[in-house]
């Protein structure tokens, strides 16, 4: 598909039997396109980059070369969840690059939300590069723009993805779901065999836990606040409808609380469920006190952790993120 207007005559995505007509145009063009070529593929794990993956490993197979790298501030489980859907079900040729440490040494110290971002961009694309480098022969680069990228920032997945990727790569660009609303990736990604828990996933920022563990990021904060975030996730996708995004925050700061009659300094953690239609505004979800009692419960189990408070502000005024 050449060109980034979705074509007028293309049908909207909307059941299994479209999403299989796509898959196989699909693995059509791609074959047609690439050959017996190699493609470099940034796999997040997130909906897009993941439905991309399914569709090039259905064309070619174990030419695609996926990378994931762990930068440290991925949710509780998800690069085993990456791991053991690509590699072990799908058998697809998947490198895992273990950058925690690289992250973490770099971001350690800075607290500005915005210089955080962009050493996690910089170094994203430092790592990636570096394993690219040490493959030969790929001129293809599998990106998973899909059309809303395209139509509110132009052709690269620069805003969403952590930094975008490196241009200066000299890659043809591969992007067979650039044509699609997020609805038909979804769709698609269920006829691929994709699990939901990958498929119907809640946005996730690129940055990651990084913009959640608020001011300068230490690794024993950050762990807090990966195990509150898996509880506090798994809690509130009980509520029907499942809100569009449901997580935990560290503040840095400590309060005090008790503990074996002693007085000592924790963390809080704050809860955070929105509704929104496109994350512009947002509404606070209503969490019934029960639940709210139940994420406590578990929450100040945390080593460090001694307080939960619950942030029911709409955007605006808050963003719905904290940094
Ligand atoms: P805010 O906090 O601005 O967030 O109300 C709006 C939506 O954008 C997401 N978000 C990001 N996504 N990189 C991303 O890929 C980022 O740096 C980033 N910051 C915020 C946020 O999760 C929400 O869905």
């Amino acid at each position: 598909m050449c060109g980034n207007k979705r074509p007028e005559t293309m049908e909207r995505i909307t059941t299994p039997g479209l999403a299989q007509k796509f898959i196989d145009e699909q693995t059509e063009a791609l074959k047609a396109q690439v050959g017996d070529g190699k493609v470099l593929l940034a796999l997040s794990g997130g909906v897009d980059s993941s439905v991309t993956a399914a569709l090039l490993i259905r064309a070619i197979g174990k030419n695609l070369v996926a990378v994931h790298v762990n930068h440290g501030l991925l949710r509780k489980g998800e690069p085993e969840q990456v791991i053991d859907v690509f590699r072990n079900q799908m058998n697809a040729t998947l490198i895992y690059v273990d950058a925690v440490d690289r992250f973490l040494d770099k971001l350690a110290g800075v607290a500005d939300p915005e210089q955080k971002r962009k050493i996690i961009g910089a170094e994203f694309i430092k790592v990636f590069e570096e394993e690219a480098k040490k493959l030969d022969d790929i001129h293809f680069l599998a990106q998973g723009t899909i059309y809303p990228d395209i139509l509110e920032s132009g052709p690269v997945k620069a805003h969403h993805n952590v930094g975008g990727l490196p241009e200066e790569m000299n890659m043809e660009l591969v992007e067979p779901v650039k044509f699609l609303y997020k609805d038909e990736v979804r769709v698609v990604g269920t006829q691929l065999g994709l699990p939901d828990s990958m498929v119907f996933r809640q946005p996730f920022p690129g940055p990651g836990l990084g913009v959640r563990c608020v001011g300068a990021i230490t690794r024993d904060r950050l762990e807090a606040l990966r195990e509150a975030d898996a509880i506090v996730r798994e809690e509130i996708a009980k509520l029907e409808p499942v809100p569009w995004q449901y997580f935990a925050v560290i503040p840095d700061i400590k309060s005090t609380g008790i503990k074996d009659g002693k007085r000592y300094m924790g963390w809080p953690v704050v809860i955070r469920a929105i509704m929104t239609v496109d994350a512009v505004t947002a509404k606070a979800v209503e969490i019934p006190f029960d639940m709210l009692c139940r994420i406590r419960d578990r929450v100040v189990k945390i080593p460090g952790v001694n307080r939960v408070l619950w942030d029911y502000t709409d955007k605006p005024v808050s963003t719905i993120e904290w940094e």
